[in-house]
């Protein structure tokens, strides 16, 4: 089947499964309200869809590893309705939606975060058509990944450490983002009682991907469209976050990101049926690149002067936008470090200048050899 027919297909049965519970009435229904709220609200699915592509691969009907899937995808749920709250991220925008506190106040956004937890748990222990080994070692596979060693220390790390270097980042980011990506994976293996060589690569395919999947939310935080984000952009600034865009910048993002896509395709690449996870793992961190990401690279060179100058007497043309790009580029470029609102002015106009003159704005970034950082093609700017 055709991976977008195949992704829909899982995603079908998650929203169905999901839409089956918390549906009773009850005196304090509020909660389920709120439940409801956050595990319906257009979540791409991205976890549970591994569980049951790797439940698949391990050659069951991967319907019958749903409840295990659809136990992660609470949790990452009640992760996410916290990870908003105003003592953590502080955000009032998800998947285009306002947040579960701003929908239904603090109290009750923290409640349906904690009630979440255990009825995912009770999804694992309820699951038809498992033996009790399995369940047992699907609760272990989450508790391991939710837990205190798991995203909460990520999560903790995040919020109440100072994180300054690369590679404390990737730790942080394995354990905050990461480890639920895997989980996601490992519980469709043991739903099919994989064996221990297959699962470890599993493992390592979404571990890779965990990385890349949290380097591209930094730069989309950074440089994403909110439309399509569903997010605030700039949360992370805001909160005073340092992120592997601040340590690395927007392209060595890209290779950041496109060399851990590449170590996740490896990790599997030798099993006959890789297909929908090679797509899976294209298809997750591609997305198109918006104005921000056409400006950025114009801003690097903007920084170095002298190539400024040498974009200026290439285009040599007084009236026109890319003229007036290089000119505040001169101007602004000794202050650039300093001042936010030049860097600002100048990103603006960068994108215009490219967006009004592709085909100079291409032949720039090509002597520039920008294209080579694969961030940009000549494509995302026609
Ligand atoms: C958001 O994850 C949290 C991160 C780890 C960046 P997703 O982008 O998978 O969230 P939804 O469920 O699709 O909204
Ligand atoms: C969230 O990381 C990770 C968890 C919720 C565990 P972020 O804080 O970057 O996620 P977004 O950007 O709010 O989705
Ligand atoms: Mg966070
Ligand atoms: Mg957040
Ligand atoms: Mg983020």
């Amino acid at each position: 089947m055709e991976f977008k027919q195949q992704y829909a297909a899982y995603q079908q049965a998650i929203e169905e499964y999901l839409n089956g519970i918390f549906t009773a009435d009850k005196p304090y229904g509020r909660l389920q309200e709120a439940m409801r709220y956050s595990i319906l609200g257009g979540g791409k699915r991205i976890r549970p869809v591994l569980t049951l592509e790797f439940a698949r691969l391990g050659g069951i009907d991967w319907h019958l590893a749903l409840p295990y899937a659809c136990a992660l995808e609470l949790v990452h749920n009640y992760s996410l309705i916290h990870d908003d709250l105003p003592c953590m991220d502080d955000d009032d925008l998800r998947r285009g939606q306002p947040t579960t506190h701003k929908k239904f106040g603090e109290t009750l956004a923290v409640l349906a975060g904690d009630a979440l937890q255990p009825e995912a748990f009770r999804l694992i222990a309820e699951a038809p058509c498992m033996s009790d080994g399995s369940r047992v070692e699907a609760v272990r596979v989450l508790a391991r990944a939710c837990g205190a060693d798991g995203m909460v220390a990520g999560q903790v790390l995040d919020t109440l450490y100072g994180i300054h270097t690369e590679e404390q980042l990737k730790a942080m980011y394995r354990l905050k983002t990461g480890v639920m990506i895997s989980g996601a994976a490992e519980l469709g293996c043991v739903a099919a009682d994989m064996p221990a060589d297959m699962r470890a690569q599993a493992v390592e395919f979404a571990d890779r991907l965990g990385l890349a999947f949290q380097i591209r939310d930094d730069m989309l935080d950074v440089v994403g469209d909110q439309q399509v984000f569903g997010k605030p952009i700039g949360s992370d600034k805001e909160e005073g976050k340092i992120t592997y865009v601040d340590v690395d910048g927007l392209e060595g993002c890209a290779r950041a990101v496109e060399s851990c896509t590449q170590k996740a395709k490896d990790a599997v690449a030798h099993w006959p049926e890789h297909d929908f996870l090679f797509a899976l793992a294209d298809q997750l961190l591609a997305g198109k690149v918006d104005h921000a990401v056409l400006g950025e690279p114009f801003l690097s060179i903007a920084l170095r002067k002298d190539s400024t100058l040498q974009i200026l007497a290439d285009l040599n043309r007084p009236d026109s936008v890319s003229s007036g790009f290089a000119q505040t580029a001169i101007l602004y470029a000794p202050a650039l470090k300093k001042s936010q609102k030049a860097i600002d002015s100048l990103l603006h106009l960068s994108c215009r200048f490219a967006m009004e003159q592709p085909e100079q704005a291409i032949r720039i970034l090509e002597k520039e050899k920008i294209f080579a950082s694969g961030m940009l093609t000549p494509e995302s700017i026609e």
